[in-house]
């Protein structure tokens, strides 16, 4: 195993979309950022510098950083912020993980811009479970703003409205050439003919689950969120913020230029498709005159093939690589998710609209999570977030007001050292048409179920697939539905959970656990770094 060192300056930098230009926070002058490569086994040591105006913490969304929180990073759960002006460097072993994840900024809504991938190749001597690729590349898709992001933040924080939508999507930071002065602010990648590629897609948006397509190419999925699986052909994708899909692509199709487009899926609040973005697969050789064609997107509302697509994904599940799932279950959590409004005195309206679980609107503490749990430090948090809703009701039937006011509070769940957790999402019908990208920090879990409607806690389970799972670290609620995941709680720390909508974690669709420790120093968290940056 090897050591990999990266230097992070945060820095803000002009950068110019859509003929409009503005500052923006970038690490080292880069947007997207830096790729982080290492090798499964590899210790990573990243040295973060910030030379901007701004607090700033990142997240290495999806590393597991076993017993070692302390390197995850969001801003109030596992430290501190890095004030402007200061350093702090994220030390971790990279164990038992391979494949494609990503970086981002875990504070405000800075990750719009502040973002990169991470790639972990297999270890020396190991190859992919699938055809070696001729080449690879990344293809982060993102979200463009004219507006300064602070500012859309804050319609949806402070004046508890929702904000304006982005502007554009964008991939590698680049709308392409459908949007106005975009000609150069176009992601091109080229291939030579009868070559395979492997493309390493994240999503990386702020509020939309995206799908995304290749004129003239179908797709192998071979890998979700740094987890094989087993492979299928698609002609397009869905992609969730937070999640990554490793596609196999084979240039087979007559030398030309073809259009690889993005576009959201069920975009609130009403779908609309004046945001799609676009890069060029870029046969060697083809003038760049010629004319790309667009690919066919599935339709906004297309809620058919999202479920047929999302229904495909299944653990690869082989010897080299078993999907260790959960067979019994020690602790069984049902948590609702709700989005409703709140009185609120500072508001243009007089109330602030508020996203809860198990109608809890969670408050971000003032110190971080992590410390106070080490430390001991009491009156940071509760442990008294409830395992179930407090008064069960119709959660998909008609919209109930009794169930739009929440409670706020910094309130944690409390999980046994190698316990195995069942946990089941349940959308409710409130103000809501998109599904709920859920995160867990610290962890991958099997989806054991999904279906629509109010979760049966009798016939439901009779129809999990507990042979072969998807496996991931970020997972799509469905409107109206439900969806049931299972892990064993093997990492102690805290761990902070919640929707990978941006504007949604703003509003507090997010808690967080507390992983107990185990028997001895090999079951219990790190202590923590000399440089952890403290409030
Ligand atoms: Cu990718 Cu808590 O986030």
């Amino acid at each position: 195993a090897a050591v990999k060192k990266y230097q992070f300056d945060v820095v803000v930098k002009n950068v110019s979309r859509l003929c409009h230009a503005k500052p923006i926070v970038t690490v080292n002058g880069m947007y997207p950022g830096p790729t982080v490569y290492a090798r499964e086994g590899d210790r990573v040591i990243i040295t973060v510098t910030n030379h901007a105006q701004y607090n700033m913490s990142i997240h290495w969304h999806g590393l597991k950083q076993l017993r070692n929180g302390w390197a995850d990073g969001p801003a109030y759960i596992t430290q501190c912020p890095i004030q402007s002006g200061n350093s702090y460097t994220y030390d971790f072993n990279i164990t038992g993980q391979r494949g494609t994840l990503w970086w981002h900024a875990h504070i405000l809504w800075l990750r719009a811009t502040v973002h990169g991938a991470v790639v972990i190749m297999p270890q020396v001597g190991v190859s992919y479970p699938f055809p070696q690729p001729h080449s690879e590349a990344e293809l982060m898709l993102g979200e463009w703003w004219n507006a300064d992001v602070e500012t859309i933040e804050n319609q949806g924080n402070i004046l508890g409205l929702p904000p304006n939508m982005s502007d554009a999507h964008t991939i590698n930071g680049k709308p392409g050439p459908l949007f106005p002065c975009s000609d150069k602010h176009t992601y091109a990648l080229e291939v030579e003919w009868g070559k395979t590629y492997l493309l390493r897609i994240i999503n990386a948006a702020l509020n939309d689950e995206l799908f995304f397509a290749i004129a003239g190419h179908s797709m192998t999925v071979v890998e979700i969120d740094s987890v094989y699986c087993k492979p299928f052909t698609t002609e397009a994708l869905l992609i969730a913020p937070g999640q990554t899909t490793n596609v196999l692509v084979q240039a087979n199709q007559s030398p030309g230029r073809y259009f690889m487009a993005t576009r959201p899926f069920m975009d609130a609040p009403v779908p609309v498709d004046n945001k799609t973005a676009t890069a060029i697969l870029q046969y060697k050789g083809v003038p760049t005159t010629v004319l790309p064609l667009l690919p066919k997107l599935p339709a906004p509302n297309d809620t058919t093939f999202a479920d047929s697509y999302l229904d495909k994904l299944r653990s690869l599940n082989i010897a080299q690589f078993p999907a260790n799932v959960p067979l019994t279950v020690d602790r069984h959590l049902f948590y609702t998710i709700g989005l409703g409004a709140n009185p609120c005195t500072t508001c243009l309206n007089g109330t602030r609209l508020t996203a809860s679980l198990n109608n809890i609107t969670f408050m971000m503490p003032k110190i971080g999570l992590l410390q106070a749990h080490y430390f001991n430090t009491k009156g940071v948090f509760r442990l008294d977030f409830p395992d179930k809703p407090v008064t069960p009701f119709n959660y998909t039937g008609a919209p109930l007001t009794a169930n739009l006011g929440t409670s706020m509070g910094t309130r944690l769940s409390k999980v046994a050292f190698n316990s195995t957790v069942e946990l089941v999402l349940q959308d409710t019908n409130l103000l809501t048409v998109e599904s709920h990208p859920f995160h867990l920090h610290g962890y991958n879990f099997f989806v054991v179920g999904t279906g629509i409607g109010n979760f049966d806690p009798v016939k439901d389970p009779a129809k999990y697939n507990l042979i072969d799972p998807p496996e991931r670290n970020t997972v799509g609620v469905p409107t109206g539905g439900w969806t049931a995941i299972r892990f064993r709680a093997d990492n102690p720390g805290v761990w902070f959970f919640h929707c990978h909508l941006e504007l949604h974690t703003t509003w507090g669709l997010k808690m967080a656990f507390v992983v107990e420790n185990g028997n001895g120093p090999e079951q219990s968290v790190l202590p923590p770094p000399k440089d952890l940056p403290l409030c």
